[in-house]
């Protein structure tokens, strides 16, 4: 239990600036010591209080206020129109918010990590929801990229000058975390990214299923244009729009339904398919560390390679995560994810998105949502450390540090 004091801290500091521009319904300004009393008096929140903002950050609608910075921000996009099986996941950044709550600013220390995420360089905001049409998904994948590009090229608020934020590739620019939303979030928003970086980007994809299904899988004979937009295509699209680095990406946590082991599911080695593999049950003998050693050697620790990772929370077993819209009995632990999500710390981690969390198939102890605002939570950890400034150590469960692809930049100060 952390002291009383240190909690009181936190909650005090929680909403500093959100009622210094209030005025009286005559137009007055509230004097400077009324506005201090206010604040002492009521400028706190517990963890069950307030609106359900993403871990009590300021809520602001990004999108309608040009001027709003951040170096991180959180965005809903509430989209479910393009599964394959059980939908709802557009309620989906409404429940992962409503699970953060305990995330209180002044108590949300990551001991995993050695640092304080919403306390440290970083202004992090929960920038709402993408207004994504539930009617034409035609629509709604433009909406999402333009959103995705107009909040993703806003430059950070720390400038790329500061000891504090990433360098390389990312120096000065922000950083998105999606809360999806059914998973085809995720080319639209590798579309923006594209545009933003000018470069393919490495893909970290956590998944029980693998996404790059060529869409005539689907249903040759009605396959469409339109129809090649779902939440199991999507990668095949993003890589043959030339968007994701062939030779970098991972999907990891697989145990997928396949048409069988010798036709393009899985070994026909077709473009769709430029993803190292590593599957749920590889966990048994590598151990999560073997998994992050792995990653770390596909995809590298070169600052001028952006790296997306892509959260699918059925990387989960149901037992843990129930509410998904595809679950498949046989994964990994949130445990164990967290702990590879803290191993792979060191990757240039430039955006990310937590998807296919659909709570009408969560259970009363809102499981699966924990899980999502915890996998967010670790996300982000990971955004604000690598731009500490400095080593900060506290990589949990290991001293020693990881071993970067050979010659890959940086890789020898790590
Ligand atoms: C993919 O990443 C590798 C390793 O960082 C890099 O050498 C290569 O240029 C990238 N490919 C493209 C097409 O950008
Ligand atoms: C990845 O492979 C696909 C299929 O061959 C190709 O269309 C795409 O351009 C490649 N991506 C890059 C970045 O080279």
């Amino acid at each position: 239990m952390p002291g009383w004091k240190s909690i009181l801290l936190g909650l005090l500091s929680l909403t500093g600036s959100s009622l210094s521009c209030a005025h009286h319904d005559d137009g007055d300004v509230v004097p400077e010591h009324e506005r201090e009393e206010l604040l002492k008096k009521w400028d706190q929140e517990w963890s069950f209080s307030g609106i359900a903002s993403f871990a009590h950050l300021k809520p602001v609608k990004c999108l309608i206020e040009p001027q709003e910075r951040y170096d991180i921000a959180v965005i809903g996009a509430p989209f479910d129109t393009a599964v394959s099986y059980r939908p709802g996941a557009r309620f989906g950044p409404r429940a992962i918010r409503a699970a953060s709550a305990r995330q209180m600013p002044g108590t949300a220390f990551n001991t995993r990590a050695g640092i304080n995420p919403y306390k440290s360089w970083a202004t992090v905001k929960d920038c709402g929801d993408i207004p994504v049409t539930p009617f034409d998904n035609a629509v709604a994948e433009e909406q999402m990229y333009q959103a995705f590009l107009e909040l993703g090229s806003r430059p950070a608020l720390t400038p790329s000058s500061s000891k504090y934020g990433t360098k390389g590739i990312s120096a000065g620019k922000s950083k998105l975390l999606t809360l999806g939303g059914d998973h085809s979030v995720a080319l639209p928003a590798l579309r923006a990214l594209y545009e933003i970086y000018q470069k393919p980007i490495t893909v970290l994809h956590f998944d029980a299923h693998l996404d790059t299904w060529n869409p005539a899988r689907y249903s040759a004979y009605w396959v469409s244009e339109q129809s090649a937009f779902n939440h199991g295509s999507f990668f095949h699209k993003a890589s043959r729009m030339g968007l994701i680095n062939n030779s970098t990406s991972a999907h990891a946590g697989l145990r997928t339904r396949l048409t069988g082991v010798d036709d393009s599911d899985y070994t026909n080695p077709g473009p769709e398919q430029g993803f190292m593999r590593i599957h749920a049950d590889d966990i048994d003998e590598l151990g999560p560390m073997g998994i992050v050693d792995r990653l770390a050697d596909r995809i590298g620790l070169d600052p001028e390679e952006p790296v997306y990772l892509s959260l699918d929370i059925d990387v989960l077993d149901p037992s843990t995560a129930p509410g998904t819209g595809t679950p498949e009995p046989g994964g990994w632990t949130t445990r164990e994810l967290i702990r590879i999500l803290r191993g792979v710390e060191k990757l240039n981690i430039v955006g990310a998105d937590i998807v296919e969390v659909s709570p009408s198939y969560d259970n009363k102890g809102e499981t699966t949502a924990l899980a999502a605002a915890q996998a967010a939570f670790e996300i982000i950890t990971t955004m604000v450390k690598s731009g500490a400034g400095e080593e900060l150590g506290g990589w949990y469960g290991r001293k020693e540090p990881v071993k970067g692809k050979k010659g890959s930049k940086g890789k020898d100060e790590l």
